[in-house]
């Protein structure tokens, strides 16, 4: 696979700003997007734009086909049994945010119950659950991390009680890359008799994922971050679960039936799709995982590793810069989490935009309990994808060199 003339594919990437390319390596937070996920989002408008379930005109009929196909093609794409298992949500916190408030509404959660995540979650596994601790008195609990910031699974065990009712855990953290082991984690969970939530939004873009194996009982992610267009995300739920629990919001085609003072409610996936959906944002999520599988998922994990390990050598090689991760390409996603002993984290971000269009994050990440426990200021995050190249890698670490020995 030449990964580098599939760059070609990507709009943004012929763009030149002040003469010279942008060199993204902010996909964690969102992913570039190819032509033919543009193209797919604007065949819906330019050519069958008419609302899904509604019309029984031709428009409606091919929209409706267009949407039901992307819920079919995501559970392919993830091996669920059923296509009803695929929820589209607007992203993976919209998504944390159903789990909370059905587990809340159906009663599946109450005070003294226990919720497991780790020391490193995003803010979307940590804050809904923190609003039923206020609310109804759950109690939160978190794994530890090993020193070398993988997470620590004896830990994991050992805060497991009877009370443990929930087990949600990042499958990438998105912080230092660190990949955990899902399958083990939602074995311990089950032996427990505790439900197994994953967030895969780090992990569903870069490597080949199997519910079914993995066996989650949910697991959620964003379609922005594997090419898609934003305003579209998907909880996979066990059908069984999902026919269970109470609705998230109310309202048109969630509905079956509706009399004055009662409602009856739709088969799944629509019972938790209350009013128009993002329409051309679920032809985007199509054509983006037909893009990605096509390419490959494994080719695309691979591709990646070698990435993430000439980053790290490359990073590592620069004087005053500390990494935090696993640094080891075998248990990490292509991130890597570093900041410059001196330096501010936003300045070091600014000033690599300003001398060479280079894209990073920098600041909290999302999951300052973690973040800000290393450095309160914040951190720099390096996140790469199946477009970059390690030429662009050779450019960030030259110019890191030069804004360090001008600054630092
Ligand atoms: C691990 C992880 N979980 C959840 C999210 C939230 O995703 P979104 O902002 O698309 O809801 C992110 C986004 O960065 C993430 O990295």
């Amino acid at each position: 696979m030449d990964f580098s003339s599939l760059r070609m594919d990507f709009p943004i990437l012929q763009r030149r700003i002040n003469g010279k390319p942008l060199i993204y390596f902010d996909s964690s937070a969102t992913s570039l997007k190819p032509k033919q996920v543009i193209g797919a989002e604007a065949r819906y408008y330019n050519e069958e734009c008419a609302n899904i379930h509604r019309g029984v005109h031709k428009l409606s009929e091919h929209a409706t086909l267009a949407y039901e196909n992307a819920h079919k093609g995501a559970a392919k794409f993830i091996n669920a049994k059923s296509w009803q298992e695929i929820v589209f949500a607007r992203n993976t916190t919209e998504t944390f945010n159903l789990l909370m408030y059905c587990f809340w509404a159906g009663n599946m959660l109450k005070s003294g119950d226990e919720v497991l995540i780790s020391k490193f979650e995003h803010h979307s596994n940590i804050v809904p659950w923190q609003f039923l601790e206020r609310k109804i008195g759950i109690k939160l609990k978190f794994a530890e991390l090993n020193p070398d910031y993988s997470l620590n699974m004896q830990d994991l065990e050992n805060k497991i009680t009877k009370n443990t009712k929930i087990v949600s855990l990042t499958h990438v953290a998105n912080s230092t890359g660190t990949i955990n082991d899902v399958k083990e984690i939602g074995k311990i969970a089950h032996e427990n008799n505790a439900l197994f939530v994953v967030d895969a939004a780090q992990s569903i873009p870069h490597m080949p994922i199997d519910v079914r194996s993995i066996n989650a009982d949910f697991l959620a992610f964003s379609g922005h971050k594997m090419l898609a267009p934003t305003g579209i995300g998907v909880l996979y739920g066990k059908k069984e679960l999902l026919e269970k629990m109470q609705p998230f919001m109310y309202g048109g085609d969630m509905i079956k039936s509706v009399s004055e003072h009662s409602a009856t409610w739709n088969d799944l996936p629509y019972k938790f799709e209350a009013g128009t959906p993002n329409i051309a944002a679920a032809y985007g999520l199509g054509a983006a995982i037909e893009y990605l599988q096509k390419t490959g998922m494994d080719k695309i994990r691979k591709h990646e590793k070698e990435l993430t390990k000439y980053a790290l050598d490359a990073i590592g090689k620069i004087p005053k810069i500390k990494i935090y991760g696993t640094q080891n390409p075998e248990t990490q996603g292509g991130i890597v989490l570093f900041e410059h002993e001196k330096l501010e984290a936003h300045d070091l971000a600014l000033a690599l935009d300003e001398s060479a269009n280079i894209a990073i994050r920098s600041g909290m990440l999302c999951a300052e309990p973690f973040v800000g426990s290393i450095n309160p200021r914040g951190l720099c995050r390096a996140s790469f994808y199946f477009y970059n190249t390690k030429e662009e890698i050779d450019v960030f670490a030259r110019e890191m060199q030069k804004i360090i020995k001008a600054f630092g």
